[in-house]
């Protein structure tokens, strides 16, 4: 079995670069069917969405463009505490066609909070593309048209994820050897 060492954990190969390849051309051929002439904004998430977002936008060949934002955690006193803002978006969504591209949804919630922000901004539609979930782990209702792969809820690296920073450049997708 292939292995690989990230810091002080051991992980296996759990989804190849070639089933990610395959997978990831699958959905943008699906994007281009269902959004054709709509002439959508691909909104990457980083960090660990550039080699999903790098991958998915050469596989779609409607017209479309993309931009890179990030959520980060606000630094200010609410009633409900942590809240999140979203930097680096510079277009201007109304009337637009949005993908928003994420490496991996979890409890979800962070996604919620993203949606929240661009729906103030009165986009034609928001669709969500993201290379993993992990379904055991929601915590919210989402829609997610163009998932590409659920997972258990094991914690993964490679392919743009990360395990404290390190991990992102593998080609493959690893799991947490327990
Ligand atoms: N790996 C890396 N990053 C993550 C994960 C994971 O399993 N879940 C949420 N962020
Ligand atoms: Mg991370």
């Amino acid at each position: 079995m292939k292995t690989v060492q990230v810091k002080d954990k051991t992980f296996s190969v759990s989804i190849s670069e070639a089933e990610i390849l395959r997978r990831v051309h699958e959905v943008a051929a699906q994007i281009d069917k269902d959004l054709a002439g709509e002439r959508p904004l691909l909104l990457s998430v980083l960090n660990g969405s550039f080699m999903f977002a790098s991958d998915l936008i050469r596989g779609i060949e409607t017209p479309c463009e993309i931009s890179f934002v990030r959520m980060a955690s606000y630094s200010g006193t609410t009633s409900t505490g942590r809240v999140k803002q979203l930097l680096g978006l510079n277009e201007d969504i109304e009337g637009r066609t949005v993908v928003i591209v994420e490496d991996i949804i979890d409890s979800g919630l962070t996604m919620k909070e993203l949606i929240a922000i661009l729906q103030a901004k009165h986009p034609k539609e928001i669709r969500i593309a993201a290379l993993l979930v992990k379904p055991g782990n929601l915590k919210v209702e989402l829609d997610i048209p163009y998932c590409c792969f659920e997972i258990p809820n094991d914690f993964i690296v490679g392919y743009g994820l990360d395990y404290d920073g390190y991990g992102r450049n593998l080609r493959d997708i690893y799991t947490v050897v327990e």
